[in-house]
């Protein structure tokens, strides 16, 4: 038997994400038929009432919805209720089954405390099976809250036990970007600071803080999106193709990229507000930020002197996550007497809300004069008729595997926060933006001349 053993069985995120999640993979069939399902939580529930939690939120997040599947994932679920104390962990292991997986859908301060006290309990001990700790974001809230939660996990448990999740390596979009760079020999020659003069990195949201207010206002936009998701997007975007598919040969490339970042200093952020922020988090004086754009350059061979430019942030004109290339102009303009625009040929990978991409040329404008007109290539990179999983469920499907290439290793981490720091601790005013935008008026400050943000 393997036990998927969910740490806040009863919360927010198991019934919107990891219940789907689990759904899908019992669907077809995905699920081995050992796994068993063991929620823990402090609420003192029957397993009829767990039981009855888990057919409740699958009735409210997943849809379509097959009572038979629900009923399937029932049959496998079970329910442990426990205070986080060692009496609570060594009742746990009187239950647990000599191969688990502890996946921890909490708030981050519970994760040192779920880490020592399952360590201590003997579940972290792999002589009769394996045993896997699955961390959700945040790892840390900076550099140095990390590092201690590092030392604190490791412990007990090795680096090769601990699957941390960065829910944005579960997409297919996300998977694309390596595959859209590294199996088309004729991108690769191009994708470097020789014919790119940009790269800009979106991750817009449309939606606000949805009642996270509590949360939200301790974290900000660079905590929440940045220092994780984006940094993904940008070192998948920017590594060197490692010799295989391979988690460690992976990390070692993205963290080579993280390394060559040139240090950060406040003239590098821009950060926004929402209008009506601060009523929503009920914090009449808070400044922390919903929306934040970086300007980075990487001191490496490949991308010396290209900017890259980052932007996250939430009520804005609508979803778009995207990754931007400009190539740069030809090297001379043999339609200079004529309105021939040069160069602005772009790549545009589109991860949300569709999966496309679009490739923008110069075309002759028809008629006598030469000139030219913009037109975009589009093709979608998934036409939707092919089985499709969730980020949750690849993961959850890889975590059970004990395939770590979608995790995120420590270093990663580490370096991400190296970098961010600097920006992070930088006092700076927040910049109030509408609702429906394209974020503050000040991220075009980052710009070097004749780079323009693309429009949402
Ligand atoms: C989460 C953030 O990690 O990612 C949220 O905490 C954000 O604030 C979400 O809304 C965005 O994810 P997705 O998959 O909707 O793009």
């Amino acid at each position: 038997m393997i036990d998927l053993v969910i740490f806040g069985a009863t919360g927010d995120l198991a019934a919107r994400k990891l219940f789907p999640a689990l759904y899908e993979l019992e669907a077809v069939r995905y699920l081995p038929e050992e796994v068993r399902i063991l929620g823990v939580g402090r609420k003192p529930w029957s397993a009829e009432e767990f039981n009855q939690h888990l057919r409740d939120s699958l009735e409210e997040f997943q849809k379509p919805l097959d009572n038979e599947v629900v009923e399937r994932l029932v049959k496998r679920a079970a329910y442990h209720p426990m205070d986080y104390t060692s009496e609570g962990f060594e009742s746990l292991a009187k239950k647990s089954a000599d191969s688990s997986i502890f996946y921890l859908s909490l708030p981050p301060d519970a994760f040192p405390v779920i880490g020592t006290g399952l360590g201590q309990a003997g579940l972290a001990e792999q002589s009769r099976g394996f045993r896997r700790l699955v961390v959700e974001k945040p790892f840390g809230e900076d550099l140095q809250s990390a590092l201690s939660l590092q030392k604190t996990l490791t412990q007990f448990w090795d680096e090769s036990q601990i699957l941390r999740i960065d829910h944005f390596l579960g997409k297919e979009a996300v998977q694309n970007i390596l595959v859209f760079r590294f199996a088309n020999s004729w991108l690769e020659p191009l994708w470097n600071a020789r014919h790119i003069a940009q790269v800009q990195i979106t991750a817009a949201e449309s939606i606000g803080i949805e009642g996270r207010g509590a949360f939200y206002d301790k974290v900000g936009a660079v905590r929440d999106m940045l220092q994780n998701h984006m940094m993904q997007l940008l070192t998948l975007s920017a590594l060197e193709p490692p010799p295989r598919f391979e988690a460690d040969l992976l990390s070692n490339e993205k963290v080579k990229v993280l390394r060559s970042v040139r240090p950060l200093n406040s003239e590098d952020i821009v950060r926004g507000q929402y209008q009506g922020y601060c009523e929503e988090a009920a914090n009449p004086s808070s400044t922390t930020e919903t929306f934040a754009a970086v300007r980075l350059y990487l001191d490496n061979w490949r991308w010396k002197g290209v900017p890259f430019y980052l932007r996250t942030g939430k009520a804005l004109a609508k979803k778009n996550t995207t990754i931007a290339l400009q190539f740069r102009d030809p090297p001379t303009q043999i339609f200079s007497d004529s309105s021939v625009e040069p160069g602005s040929g772009w790549v545009e990978l589109e991860l949300q809300p569709k999966e496309a991409m679009h490739l923008e040329v110069q075309v002759k404008t028809p008629g006598l004069q030469f000139a030219s007109r913009p037109v975009i290539l589009t093709t979608p990179t998934n036409n939707g008729d092919k089985l499709e999983l969730s980020a949750y469920a690849t993961l959850m499907l890889d975590a059970l595997k004990g395939d770590r290439s979608l995790f995120i290793r420590f270093d990663e981490v580490e370096y991400a926060w190296r970098l961010i720091e600097p920006i992070l601790h930088a006092s700076q005013p927040t910049e109030v933006y509408s609702l429906g935008s394209d974020g503050p008026g000040g991220q075009h400050y980052l710009m070097q001349e004749h780079h323009r943000w693309r429009s949402l």
